[in-house]
């Protein structure tokens, strides 16, 4: 096992496979995420909106630092996962990238509350 596994860290991708303001969706265990490159960020969100519960965050509109979701609208910060009201939406993940691999921390719900 790796530094990056012993950490929780997941590696997605590489920094190149991933498209400016285009998401792209992943699988890690039980947890579907929506990862973005914006301005050569990478942010990594929950894909399942709190919503109506589809799956499709990562196919969301970009639009002043949120992802806005394709079904009916809402909007997410892509730091936080927060809706601009401040209240709870999604779950963000931590990302790091290493000699250009994109690497994920996906803490469960379970652990995280
Ligand atoms: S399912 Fe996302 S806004 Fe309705």
């Amino acid at each position: 096992m790796n530094d990056q596994q012993k950490s929780g860290f997941e590696f997605i991708c590489k920094y190149s496979d991933l498209k400016d303001l285009e998401g792209k969706r992943f699988i890690i265990g039980e947890t579907e995420i929506a990862v973005f490159k914006i301005n050569n960020e990478i942010y990594a969100l929950n894909n399942i909106c709190p919503h109506q519960h589809t799956a499709l965050i990562y196919d969301g509109l970009i639009e002043d630092g949120c992802v806005v979701c394709p079904a009916h609208g809402w909007k997410f910060d892509l730091r936080t996962g927060k809706k601009p009201s401040g209240s709870r939406g999604l779950d963000s993940y931590r990302v790091k990238i290493v000699d250009g691999d994109i690497f994920v921390q996906v803490i469960s719900k379970g652990l995280n509350w």
